[in-house]
């Protein structure tokens, strides 16, 4: 097994050394500054988009909203009470409705009527479709926004490729579906990413929560900014969370070095070819394909399953992620088993030796997204810290995603690397539970709170 760890990193380098990953968190605190600065944020691979949420909540929250859900492995309705009666009570309805794949790359109009009618299913459920709410949308995809309920697509992630949506607000497009239908009406008050609402949602239970971060069907983290720094926005007192959208790092070519021809296959064969190239090396859409290609690969070696290959190992997608968290189990046998039915269900005929090496390959892969993330998050944590001008940081970050949560080693890797790349600071890590659906109807809560101040 050693040997054959061996053998995968001389061919695919793709242990990191904590040097590496060291200096690659070097090198994502400099694409964040070119992000944030006037001048270079036009060309900057990593956005660093302003958010418009300006706190994190402070428990006196309330309200009966409605949230959408999007962009993460389900896409969801959801009603949810928020009791800003100290206790910090929040209750929620909720439904997962499905996206036909035809939905999801067909054209614009054709996928938000379906969100709008999902909708009107929902409101016709609870009986409420006469009801005025407010809505809270995650929308987790990099957008523009200007405000919080005006929010530009910049570009589709992940399995999205619905056709005339990318430059447009996303708010307007929900909204002319809603109305078209004219059997319900609601308020749509924000749209927030779901980082956000991994941040928002813990900062609920601790105050020293000021970073979100989701390692799911994709990747990426927010975090509370100094304004100051946020050269693009008006005015410089206080703080503003910015979306840094890190799944684009080095989308110009930043991460060369460390990219192997199996990202670049995976690349080669995704909906978005040179598009979000660190969140391929990492997260659940891609993790399981990552541990495909290189079986397939050593299978063509020989070094696999006696040099033979099988139809279903050749198909794409069919090593799903799910398989890495089942062979990556705590019981190491429990593990092998898990890789000797996979592989069985694959068509292949697998000697204890295969078995091994397939975990050993899943360890690999999975091992090394966590180590990125941590060198991506160490340069988020020394961003915060150095505007804290502190010497020592005190810091919780709310995390949500299904690789973190159902990878049964990936948080315990994170922590670990996290710790050792910035030892100076004392890092609280949050799992936050339906943070997409919560957070939203917090965001949404204040910014209600705030216009019927306005109003009076
Ligand atoms: C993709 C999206 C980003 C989202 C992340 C996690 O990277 O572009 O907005 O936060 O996936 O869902």
């Amino acid at each position: 097994s050693w040997l054959l760890g061996q053998q995968l990193n001389s061919g695919h380098h793709l242990q990191l050394s904590d040097q590496t990953l060291m200096d690659l968190s070097l090198r994502f605190r400099r694409e964040m500054d070119k992000g944030l600065c006037r001048d270079t944020n036009p060309t900057a691979a990593v956005k660093m988009l302003p958010t418009f949420v300006r706190s994190t909540p402070d428990g006196t929250e309330q309200g009966e909203f409605l949230a959408l859900d999007l962009g993460g492995s389900n896409f969801r309705v959801l009603l949810v009470r928020v009791m800003g009666n100290g206790e910090q009570k929040v209750e929620m309805e909720n439904e997962i409705y499905a996206i036909p794949e035809h939905v999801m790359r067909g054209s614009g109009s054709e996928f938000f009527d379906h969100i709008a009618e999902c909708l009107a299913n929902f409101l016709d459920k609870l009986g409420i479709k006469d009801k005025k709410l407010p809505l809270g949308f995650t929308f987790s995809f990099p957008c523009l926004q200007t405000k919080l309920d005006e929010s530009v697509l910049v570009s589709w992630t992940k399995g999205f490729k619905s056709s005339g949506v990318e430059g447009k607000d996303v708010v307007s497009l929900l909204r002319k579906s809603i109305k078209k239908r004219g059997d319900f009406d609601i308020d749509i008050v924000a749209v927030i990413n779901d980082t956000v609402g991994a941040m928002m949602t813990c900062g609920y239970d601790d105050q020293h929560c000021e970073i979100g971060l989701i390692v799911g069907t994709g990747t990426n983290a927010c975090y509370m900014e100094q304004m100051r720094n946020l050269e693009l926005q008006d005015g410089d007192e206080g703080r503003m969370c910015v979306n840094t959208e890190w799944g684009a790092f080095g989308d110009d070519g930043a991460l060369e070095d460390l990219r192997t021809d199996i990202d670049r296959e995976i690349d080669a064969g995704s909906l978005n070819p040179g598009k979000q190239l660190f969140e391929k090396m990492i997260s659940g859409m891609y993790m399981g394909e990552l541990v495909r290609l290189i079986l397939v690969k050593m299978a063509k070696e020989k070094l696999l399953f006696q040099g033979k290959a099988t139809a279903e190992l050749l198909t794409t997608g069919s090593f799903k992620t799910t398989y890495v968290y089942a062979i990556e189990n705590e019981k190491n046998e429990e593990g092998l088993a898990a890789a000797e039915n996979v592989l069985q269900g694959l068509g292949l005929d697998p000697a204890v030796e295969d078995c091994i090496a397939t975990q050993r390959v899943c360890q690999i892969v999975s091992t090394r997204a966590a180590h990125l993330c941590a060198a991506t998050l160490a340069a988020v944590l020394r961003q915060v810290r150095d505007n804290k001008a502190a010497e020592k940081l005190r810091t919780t970050i709310g995390v949500d995603g299904s690789v973190y949560k159902n990878h049964p080693q990936f948080s315990r890797r994170l922590h670990k690397m996290v710790r050792r790349l910035v030892p100076d600071c004392d890092v609280r890590f949050l799992l936050s539970q339906d943070g997409s659906a919560k957070g939203a109807a917090m965001v949404t809560a204040v910014a209600y709170r705030l216009a019927a101040q306005h109003a009076e």
